[in-house]
Formats: C-alpha cells, sequence, structure tokens
C-alpha cells in the first residue's frame, strides 16, 4: 500500500487584492500550520510575493493559477514559470477549466505547460473534467482519459511522480452542486488506471490526485476519505477563514 500525502489547495480565482491577501493569508496560515495535509494557497499573480511572506515560518505552500509554457520572449502580459519559480512558489495550476473555457486552453497547450513547469521545479497541479452535456452524453471517461494522457505526453514517470491531477467535473464548480463521493472517486480511479497505463502501477500509486467543485466543510471528509481521492482543490470556500475545516477534516 502507498501511502500518499493528502494535498489540499485553495484555488482564490480572480479574488483578493495584495493587501487583502496578506491579511488573509497570515491569519489563516498559522491555524494551518503543520496540517497532516500538505496546504497550498493558489493565488492571483500580484498577490504571491506578499502571500508568501504572509505564510512564511508555517508549513503553508503557495502557488500561481497559470503560466505560460515558453521559457520567455515577446508574449506581452504572460508569466514564465522561471519568473515563478525564482518568487518562492512551489506549485502551479495547469489548465483549469476556466482558462480553456474563457482563454481557449488546449490539451496540447496544457501538455507544454506541464513540462515548462517540472523543468523549473514547479509541481503542476493539472485540472481535467468534464461538462455537464460530456456526462449526459457518457463520454466523462474517455474525456478526463485523454486529457490526462495528452498533458502527461513526453512526462517520465520519474518525473511524473511529482504531478498533481485534479478532477473537477464542469457542472460542479461553483453551483454547490458536489459530485458525489462515489462519482468523484469513479473518475479518480479511473485516472489514476489511465496513470498505470502510461507509466505503471507504482508511478500511479504515488501520483495525488485531487477533486474539485464545491468542495465544503461539509463534504470533505467524506470526499478525501475514498481511496483515490488525495486531497482537494478548493475554490469558493478557501476564500473563507473555514477554509481551516476542509484542511483539518
Ligand atoms: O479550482 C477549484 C474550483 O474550480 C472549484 O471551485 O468554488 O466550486 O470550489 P468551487
Amino acid at each position: 500500500v502507498v501511502l500518499r500525502r493528502k494535498i489540499i489547495a485553495g484555488n482564490w480565482k480572480m479574488n483578493k487584492t495584495p493587501n487583502e491577501a496578506a491579511k488573509f493569508a497570515k491569519e489563516l496560515a498559522v491555524k494551518l500550520n503543520n496540517s497532516g495535509a500538505e496546504c497550498v494557497f493558489c493565488v492571483p499573480f500580484v498577490d504571491l510575493i506578499p502571500v508568501l511572506e504572509a505564510v512564511k515560518g508555517t508549513t503553508v505552500k503557495v502557488g500561481a493559477q497559470n503560466m505560460h509554457f515558453e521559457a520567455n520572449g515577446a508574449y506581452t502580459g504572460e508569466i514564465s514559470a522561471g519568473m515563478l519559480a525564482e518568487t518562492g512558489v512551489s506549485h502551479v495550476i495547469i489548465g483549469h477549466s476556466e482558462r480553456r473555457e474563457y482563454f481557449a486552453e488546449t490539451d496540447e497547450a496544457v501538455n507544454k505547460k506541464a513540462i515548462q513547469a517540472l523543468s523549473n521545479s514547479l509541481i503542476p497541479i493539472i485540472c481535467v473534467g468534464e461538462k455537464l452535456y460530456q456526462r449526459e452524453q457518457g463520454i466523462t471517461f474517455d474525456l478526463v482519459r485523454m486529457q490526462t494522457r495528452i498533458a502527461l505526453k513526453d512526462i517520465s514517470a520519474k518525473t511524473a511522480e511529482n504531478v498533481v491531477i485534479a478532477y473537477e467535473p464542469i457542472w460542479a464548480i461553483g453551483t454547490g452542486k458536489t459530485a458525489t463521493a462515489e462519482q468523484a472517486e469513479e473518475v479518480c480511479k479511473a485516472i489514476r488506471a489511465v496513470l498505470s497505463e502510461i507509466y505503471d502501477e507504482t508511478t500511479a500509486g504515488k501520483i495525488r490526485i485531487q477533486y474539485g467543485g464545491s468542495v465544503s466543510p461539509a463534504n470533505a471528509k467524506e470526499l478525501f476519505s475514498m481511496p483515490d481521492i488525495d486531497g482537494g482543490l478548493v475554490g469558493g470556500a478557501s476564500l473563507k477563514m473555514d477554509f481551516e475545516q476542509i484542511v483539518c477534516y
């Protein structure tokens, strides 16, 4: 049996100014210090440095919510993995459904970003998940398997051990409609099976898979107790102090 340490990340999305972020992060990080689960605040770019400062001396880690796939160059308005790494950021969310939907991010771009993140020693939290109509069409498993395969293309088994996959059914994001623990588990289990096909069982057993979509203090424990769910990617509920109850579920 492999023991995977749970990883619970807050995705603040486009919320909190630098001052608000620093104040909130400082207060919350103290409560989350030495939590059993690894805990990450994924914050807007301009909040990264103040939040890194605010969580100093605690075990809380800081992540970004996006990055460009090239190392540098003429990409006005973009941020590179190297820039993130130098600030002290340890994680970066890649391929969130909001980026796929509103910024036309493709599976290929997700793959390039994951490779670039890993080569800068950042841990990519790679998001996959289906829309409601895709679930209704019965293609959830095929779609999520494909998203996972493309995201990990040309990434070796040894390197892939560091990756985190976040399964976020799009119909459950910000809707208050959580997937049942069974629904979430069956997809996370299928993701682990595809990881086994791409790599091997040992590697698949080391990669952490999160669930995301309306995670709250009320449902966290049940979700995170499922055998293939190794934590969560939390949106709305990560903006409040009771995120503590999700991390210390
Ligand atoms: O990345 C986390 C997210 O998309 C889920 O959002 O607000 O449903 O927890 P929320």
